[in-house]
């Protein structure tokens, strides 16, 4: 069984920035006990880009900007601005309304999502649903991450994978048929310790220990959550396409998390599904969190791989551990 919405929802336009400096594994392999080779075959990631001194607020605007350009929109059309974020500028106040005044989006209201790197997910979610109820007319989403900020640069166990980046997307009121086929969210929190950012908070506050133990910063088992990813995503993305009624094989382009070609790559294997397919651009970007997702459907959109009428499927996991996915018909 699809979506049904009271009002029909349409994506209107995406837009992304990334910082300039680029970090390449070269790079990494003088700052770590690492390899071009080993970051290059296990997680299929080359290079990535890294905020010297943008905000998280100040990507997302940049990206967000873009969207609303491309949707042919100004800032003041837009009655609700939702921001997928692990690394906001503060923990409070959220991305979102900094984003709201750096815009002049003078009519929107503004809040973040955290649901690690399915933020995108649940974003785009909240977005669609506050659209097709009737709620919101226009709205912004975005996932925007600087999350080289909260990375322990001597752990190479977790300084490799990420980047930092952000991608925006605009959601209207449309007309004929929604472009939310089917969404589908998921957490299972028992698995909480397998992602954390585990200090300056309640349970552990910034202390010299905390300090110390490099408990401000990004902590995984990286190993888990390989091993997770692999055993629930293909399960449930294959349920996602039967309640939608379509085989996988019938999905145009499938737009999986930018985490690991290797997750990505077993997952296209277990659904049979072509790896042509697929847009990836980890090897870019790297896992830029609840940005991931919006950097390449932009980038296939743009690239013209992504045509119109196309059936995408978005679908992502990250902290929680929470997954989640849409079948989209831009
Ligand atoms: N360079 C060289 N060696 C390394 C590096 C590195 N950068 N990192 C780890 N190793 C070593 C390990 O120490 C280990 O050595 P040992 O065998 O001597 O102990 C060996 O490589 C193998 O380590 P594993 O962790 O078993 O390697 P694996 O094949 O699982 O790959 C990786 C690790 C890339 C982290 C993988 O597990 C992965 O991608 N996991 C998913 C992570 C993810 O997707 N997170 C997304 C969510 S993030 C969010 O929501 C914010």
């Amino acid at each position: 069984m699809g979506i049904e919405f009271d009002i029909p929802v349409a994506l209107k336009g995406t837009g992304m920035y990334v910082p300039e400096k680029v970090l390449t594994n070269d790079d990494l392999e003088k700052m770590v006990d690492t390899s071009n080779e080993w970051i290059t075959s296990r997680t299929g990631i080359r290079e990535r880009r890294i905020s010297e001194n943008e905000l998280t607020s100040e990507i997302a605007a940049r990206a967000g900007l873009a969207a609303l350009k491309a949707a042919g929109m100004s800032a003041d059309d837009i009655d609700m601005i939702i921001v997928g974020t692990n690394s906001p500028d503060t923990l409070f106040p959220g991305v979102g309304p900094k984003v709201q005044h750096l815009l002049g989006a003078s009519m929107a209201g503004a809040f973040d999502v955290q649901a690690g790197c399915t933020g995108c997910i649940y974003a785009l979610a909240t977005a669609a649903a506050g659209v097709g109820s009737g709620l919101w007319k226009n709205v912004l989403v975005i996932g925007a991450e600087v999350l080289s900020k909260l990375i322990d640069w001597s752990d190479r166990n977790t300084c490799v994978l990420f980047g930092d980046g952000a991608g925006a997307a605009v959601l209207s009121r449309g007309e004929g048929s929604n472009a939310f086929l089917a969404v589908e969210l998921h957490a299972d929190g028992g698995k909480w310790d397998y992602i954390i950012f585990p200090g300056g908070l309640v349970e552990k506050p910034a202390t010299h220990e905390t300090v110390e133990a490099k408990e401000h910063s990004v902590k995984m088992k990286g190993n888990e959550v390989f091993k997770y990813v692999n055993t629930v995503l293909p399960g449930f993305l294959k349920k996602v396409c039967r309640d939608a009624r379509v085989e996988p094989r019938d999905v145009d382009c499938w737009i999986f998390h930018q985490a690991n070609i290797r997750i990505i790559e077993g997952i296209q294997k277990r659904l049979k599904v072509d790896p042509e397919k697929s847009i990836v651009n980890l090897d870019k970007y790297g896992n830029t969190s609840a940005a991931s997702i919006f950097l390449a459907l932009h980038e296939g959109i743009e690239s013209g791989k992504l045509k119109k009428g196309d059936r995408v499927m978005l679908a992502s996991f990250g902290s929680g551990m929470t997954y989640g996915a849409i079948l989209l018909q831009i």
